[in-house]
């Protein structure tokens, strides 16, 4: 085994322990001759960021099948597109999927482009999805450097200073170990490495491809790093929710506004937690105190919500009628789903 990191060695790795995931081309398949869709890697990657392997894999079979090319997908209403996104979060990055679809198909007759900075044109896209699919599906030269990969770069060279003060140095240090051939494989193994072996807190070393070029494994301090500045603490919210239905069972629901948190998707009227005053209830009813109190954590505060219900048949001021037959909580964000899920005992019509 070599003293320095080795890229060959990490691909020789990745030969024999290459994690099985829906969108990846295996690399025996590949050293055939396979290349991957880059629809399926623009697609997994849109539904990676900020989120896991474990978490994806449904979404992304059920994307798949529902629409199997991006054509297919440039063409569905936006609202199944949303309603099938539901409870995966970050609903930007639906709309911007669909966007970015769109024009796909409109500029690029179909086809993804193949460089990283064709690829940061399209909307949706920037420096690390860029890197992602220009890799991947295309064996362009990049370099993907998510927090595995700051991970791994950080104990290699035992780099002691904190995140993120230290990104601009990781991935200096990742962009100069990135081989010059099988680059979507190499960044792939980056990742892999350090989900299963240089993991967070008790990294495995003694079975690691690279311990032999590892600075902070001979140092002794590889689960200490990398070091972190402490996270600013979020601030806590509140804000009610208001559930009615109908005597014949619809659910009044609204569609967000486009722009901001959960924007395009279903909810709940009332739910603008932007501070005070509370939203005023969409009509006047009884409406009744659930005494359940959902909680939520977005990426800038936590919620608190109280839940509101009401059966009336009186015109709401805003938001519609949804027909019980034709409403799916599984179209809803996580946070409007808990209140769903604590509204409905207290609206079970017989
Ligand atoms: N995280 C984001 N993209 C990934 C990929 N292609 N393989 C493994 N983990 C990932």
């Amino acid at each position: 085994m070599r003293e320095t990191p080795d890229p060959h060695s990490l691909l020789h790795w990745y030969d024999a322990h290459a994690r099985a995931m829906p969108w990846r081309v295996p690399p025996a398949d590949k050293q055939a001759g396979v290349r991957p869709d880059p629809y399926r890697v623009w697609l997994s990657e849109i539904m990676l960021q900020q989120t896991t392997v474990a978490a994806v894999k449904d979404y992304f079979t059920r994307f798949t099948t529902l629409w199997p090319t991006v054509t297919a997908l440039a063409a569905a209403e936006d609202a199944d597109v949303m309603a099938a996104w539901a409870g995966l979060g970050y609903y930007a990055r639906a709309r911007n999927l669909l966007k970015c679809a769109r024009v796909v198909v409109a500029d690029h007759g179909g086809l993804f482009p193949n460089t990283v900075e064709a690829l940061q044109t399209l909307p949706g896209i920037g420096p690390y999805t860029s890197a992602a699919i220009a890799s991947i599906a295309f064996d362009q030269q990049a370099t993907v450097v998510d927090g595995n990969v700051e991970r791994v770069m950080s104990r290699l060279y035992a780099v002691e200073t904190p995140l993120p003060t230290s990104k601009p140095e990781l991935v200096a240090l990742a962009t100069a170990l990135t081989p010059d051939r099988r680059q979507g494989d190499y960044n792939q193994a980056v990742m892999d490495l350090g989900a299963t072996i240089c993991t967070p807190k008790s990294p495995a070393c003694g079975i690691c491809p690279w311990m032999a070029g590892c600075k902070a494994r001979a140092a002794g301090i590889a689960a200490e790093l990398p070091h972190k500045l402490p996270k600013t603490r979020k601030p806590t919210r509140l804000g009610i929710a208001y559930v009615a239905r109908r005597p014949d069972g619809a659910w009044l629901l609204e569609t967000r506004p486009e722009k901001g948190l959960l924007g395009g998707m279903l909810g709940w009227p009332g739910s603008d937690w932007s501070g005070t005053p509370a939203p005023a209830p969409p009509m006047e009813a009884n409406w009744q105190e659930t005494g359940v109190e959902i909680r939520h954590t977005f990426t800038h505060f936590h919620l608190k919500l109280q839940v509101l219900t009401a059966v009336t048949d009186i015109a709401p001021d805003r938001g519609r009628f949804i027909a019980h037959e034709r409403f799916s909580p599984a179209a809803l964000p996580t946070v409007m789903r808990k209140v769903y899920d604590a509204a409905s005992p207290a609206l079970a019509l017989d």
